[in-house]
């Protein structure tokens, strides 16, 4: 069955679905987007995707495609269509049309783009094993509260890893790590304490980082919410990301190094299990 991904209010075959080659997503990376899973045929934590999803748009005076129920009626009847079950549901709104030029059009209309992704989410592989992680220099823009599709620099860092024999790159900016290249990140100090950087410009406010940080509060687990350093790392009894497509997954080795006993550790494992857990709870769509 060919996958049928939604443009513009068509669900159409993959092959036939196109933009055109002025959309502004195209020529300027005018666009925002969103990542969320799908599990059980469901969406987790769709309210907060599209609430983020809002923000995005705002932060650029990019106006919204269409209302938040006919995005959500337009997922529910992709997801159907597709018959998906597990897996990832990617959303892209851009500016829309216009002949080149820098400026913000005054007219121009945006586009809803939608496809979904079958894939393990469960069962990834990589929880038993853990991450191989590097760091390198974060070469992004300097508003990466906004969820943009200009993510070349990350693309590179991702790339980097692999080339290195790692699953993935932690980004530093002033020797303090940001963030993952599409995850945020963690660390389990010598004393217990979950340490991640605070919001603002520098990182993305992650939907998954907001359920986690709760239920490691309510399990009586210390969260601070700031900037930590690459040597940090090394010291950390644990390292973590979390993200929707990864959930929370651990990191057992820093730029070549053991992080704790190179092993999954065990808040790492418990926060995992406690996502999974309640995600069904918060499948909203
Ligand atoms: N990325 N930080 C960055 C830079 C990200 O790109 C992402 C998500 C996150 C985690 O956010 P959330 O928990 O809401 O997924 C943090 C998605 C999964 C992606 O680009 O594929």
């Amino acid at each position: 069955m060919t996958r049928l991904i939604y443009v513009n209010g068509d669900f159409l075959p993959e092959q036939d679905a196109k933009i055109s080659v002025l959309d502004r997503g195209f020529l300027f990376a005018d666009a925002v987007y969103e990542v969320s899973t799908i599990l059980d045929g469901k969406l987790v934590d769709n309210k907060a995707h599209l609430r983020r999803l809002a923000r995005s748009l705002s932060e650029l005076d990019m106006a919204a495609p269409c209302s938040d129920e006919d995005i959500i009626a337009a997922q529910h009847k992709l997801l159907e269509l597709n018959g998906v079950k597990e897996g990832l549901l990617y959303l892209q709104v851009s500016r829309g049309v216009a002949d080149r030029d820098f400026p913000y059009p005054e007219h121009s209309e945006s586009s809803l783009v939608m496809f979904t992704q079958a894939k393990n989410i469960l069962d990834n592989p990589k929880i038993k094993s853990g991450l191989k992680v590097i760091s390198t220099p974060d070469l992004r823009w300097k508003r990466r509260d906004i969820k943009t599709v200009g993510l070349l620099a990350p693309s590179m860092a991702k790339q980097e890893a692999l080339r290195a024999g790692a699953d993935d790159a932690w980004m530093v900016e002033d020797d303090f790590i940001t963030e993952g290249t599409s995850n945020n990140a963690y660390i389990v100090t010598p004393d217990n304490v979950i340490k991640t950087r605070h919001l603002g410009n520098e990182i993305l406010a992650g939907i998954t980082r907001t359920a986690v940080l709760k239920f490691a509060k309510e399990a009586g687990i210390d969260v601070i919410e700031e900037p930590f350093t690459v040597a940090e790392v090394k010291q950390a009894k644990e390292a973590f990301i979390t993200s929707a497509s990864m959930f929370v997954m651990p990191v057992v080795n820093f730029d070549g190094d053991d992080v704790g006993n190179g092993k999954p550790g065990p808040i790492t494992i418990q926060l995992r299990k406690v996502y999974i857990a309640t995600a069904m709870e918060r499948a909203d769509l």
